[in-house]
């Protein structure tokens, strides 16, 4: 157990454990009560009626009914007039030692002219705007742009591939892409404009295509469809009146991966999002207006839109846009740009610490870090040896350390330590935030209760981060998280209580794999391998992977023409083909060709052994009776070994 830093809980919002348990009880009690106040805390421009109200039978949630705000107003207007000079945020570059500190006032001009850029362009309240940025400031205008003018953004990580961007395009019915001509990371091009072309090709759909300007590189733009962003903000007025919305009209959409078919339109809305997002902000991070927030994820997952936008501007804080990658120039990078701008609170992934811890703790150690004094971590399950040396290293025993769970479905942060408040267990995202009332069932549905038990993790009640809905299937939104365990919403994660009531989280119990902290969906990978010529089925599990925590593994059958095929030359078309088709982070670690597919005699693939297949774990395959054809098994260790 690390208990809090007495130096911290001295200056924390929560300063103790029990400070923590009664506002917790009471949060639960009356979560009308509880979260009214904290809406309080942004600035609306119409009261509420009714702070909840929720339906598990309709899957139908409302929070604020009748309130109506503006999520940018709340994010930089509202700030200007008292703290118009502060930093609202530092563009850290791609280019070591290269920031841009962008003021409150300075976001104010820039949201605006890039609002009326909009606009002009005919994009009105509830207009669908797709937006494929690598991390520059524009990005943070156009978002903040869209939330403006009502018009619901959708952001596509510009790590994904023309036919992912095409497809979420096309579902989410954008009729404006945002791009740029390319992007830089860790000194490498990335050439966005080109992959937006091949995406937007013969789709009428998409009217305009705004491009800003990254590199040097000349791009081709086509006559009446694309525009260099930065020339249409300069014809443009730096004054946009802020739409007033509902607060429950959408604010955006963000895909993201299931367990079954394509990625799922993860919908959000305005005032409960806001509400959640700021209140975590500044209770997890404890955060003052003094501090300088650093969150290293990429605005296009759901923990950059939370909190390196959303929650930290709308608490006035000071937010880093980190354009690069942990280890370019070198593994000291992060610490690097904590010493240059004196980072206070810094957030990153596990995926990111294993990469850097595995270079050897003088790249820690060059660099003073004395500024810091929180650290979380977001995305999977953190190893303990990590988390210690996340706290004992990097944070010189000094820092606290939190480790939040949470998914794109719940807007926030849901299970957390608070700093100051919270006693540490390596490895456990430890107690539920306040309003969040997590239970573990069984697989029949029934309540496990007590402590030292383990179940599938489920949520009570509802809170005001919650996706209300799957754009444009609302059947499906309710089919997945909340027809298997009816009146709850289920995450799709096992988990441990333990003896302490603390959480453990296990890792996904559906057919999702966490990739660095990337969801990827089974079936999506297959149907890209599928889709190419040579394969006739395919399968794929994940398997430990030292960085990524699970990695990727494929096995396929080829069709009868491809069995002279040179297995290894297929394996590497094979895996470039998923590149392709969906991105560089679907990519499989190995596939393997293997004669047949371990299947129960009703047609199912057991997964379960391919798993163990994949991880090396020949031995003990468990019951391997039940197949139709067992014979299979050895066939498919034979090709495992084979290949590795
Ligand atoms: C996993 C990311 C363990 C989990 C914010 C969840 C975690 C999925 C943690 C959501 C954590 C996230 N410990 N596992 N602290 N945080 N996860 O939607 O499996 O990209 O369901 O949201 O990541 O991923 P998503």
């Amino acid at each position: 157990m690390y208990e809090p830093k007495p130096e911290i809980s001295d200056h924390s919002h929560v300063s103790s454990l029990d400070v923590y348990r009664r506002m917790y009880e009471r949060s639960i009690d009356d979560p009308a009560g509880f979260w009214a106040e904290q809406a309080e805390s942004l600035t609306w421009f119409h009261p509420w009626e009714q702070v909840v109200d929720r339906d598990f039978d309709a899957v139908d949630f409302s929070w604020f009914a009748g309130g109506q705000l503006n999520a940018a107003y709340n994010c930089v207007d509202r700030h200007v007039a008292e703290r118009g000079d502060k930093t609202a945020i530092i563009w850290a570059a791609d280019e070591p030692g290269v920031y841009e500190h962008i003021t409150y006032r300075q976001l104010q001009r820039e949201v605006g002219r890039v609002a009326n850029v909009l606009r002009a362009h005919g994009v009105r309240k509830g207009d669908r705007v797709c937006i494929y940025l690598p991390m520059i400031p524009d990005l943070a205008y156009v978002m903040l742009a869209c939330a403006r003018i009502g018009a619901i953004h959708s952001i596509v990580f510009a790590g994904f591939s023309a036919d992912s961007l095409r497809e979420r395009i096309l579902d989410a019915g954008c009729k404006v892409l945002v791009t740029a001509n390319e992007g830089l990371r860790g000194g490498k091009t990335i050439p966005l404009k080109a992959t937006s072309d091949r995406a937007v090709d013969g789709l009428d759909l998409v009217e305009t295509v705004l491009v800003s300007q990254r590199t040097d590189t000349e791009v081709p733009m086509t006559e009446g469809r694309d525009y260099w962003l930065h020339e249409e903000t300069a014809k443009q007025r730096a004054t946009c009146p802020a739409e007033w919305m509902d607060a429950e009209d959408p604010l955006f959409i963000l895909y993201t991966s299931g367990s079954t078919g394509q990625p799922k339109g993860v919908m959000h809305t305005t005032g409960g999002y806001m509400t959640y997002a700021a209140t975590t902000h500044k209770y997890v991070f404890d955060v003052h207006d003094d501090d300088v927030y650093f969150c290293a994820a990429d605005i296009g997952w759901i923990t950059g839109h939370s909190y390196i936008i959303y929650g930290p501007l709308a608490n006035g804080a000071t937010t880093v846009m980190f354009e690069s990658t942990p280890l370019y120039p070198d593994a000291g990078r992060y610490w690097r740009v904590c010493d240059d701008i004196g980072v206070t609170i810094f957030y990153t992934a596990p995926t990111a610490l294993r990469a850097v811890h595995r270079h050897g703790d003088e790249w820690v150690t060059k660099y003073g870090r004395k500024s810091l004094r929180v650290l979380g971590s977001v995305g999977e399950p953190i190893n303990p040896e990590v988390w210690e040396w996340y706290h004992d290293v990097v944070g010189d025993k000094r820092c606290a350390v939190v480790d939040t769970w949470w998914q794109t479905e719940t807007g926030g942060i849901m299970i957390t330590p608070l700093p100051g408040a919270t006693p540490c267990k390596p490895g456990s995202a430890t107690l539920p935030f306040f309003g969040v009332d997590p239970l573990l069932v069984d697989d029949e549905g029934n309540e496990i209760e007590g402590n030292d038990v383990r179940g599938n993790l489920c949520i009570r009640a509802s809170w005001p981060g919650q996706a209300r809905t799957i754009y444009g299937d609302h059947a499906r939104f309710k089919d997945v998280y909340f027809t298997q365990f009816p009146g709850r919403y289920f995450t799709g994660d096992g988990c441990r209580r333990d003896e302490d009531g603390y959480y453990w989280i296990t890792g996904r119990v559906d057919d999702v794999i966490n990739v660095s902290g990337h969801r990827m969906g089974t079936a999506e990978v297959e149907s890209a391998l599928v889709a190419h010529n040579a394969v006739a089925e395919a399968a794929v599990v994940g398997f430990p992977h030292e960085i990524k925590g699970t990695g990727i593994f494929a096995y396929v059958i080829v069709k009868p023409e491809y069995d002279d095929a040179d297995a290894a030359e297929l394996s590497a078309t094979l895996r470039q083909q998923v590149r392709t088709v969906i991105g560089a982070i679907a990519m499989p670690e190995a596939v393997v060709v293997v004669p047949g597919l371990p299947k129960t005699r009703s047609g199912k693939i057991m997964r379960r052994i391919l798993r163990n297949i994949a991880a090396g774990e020949f031995e003990d395959l468990g019951d391997i009776t039940t197949l139709a054809d067992p014979a299979v098994v050895e066939q498919v260790v034979e090709a495992r070994r084979a290949a590795t």
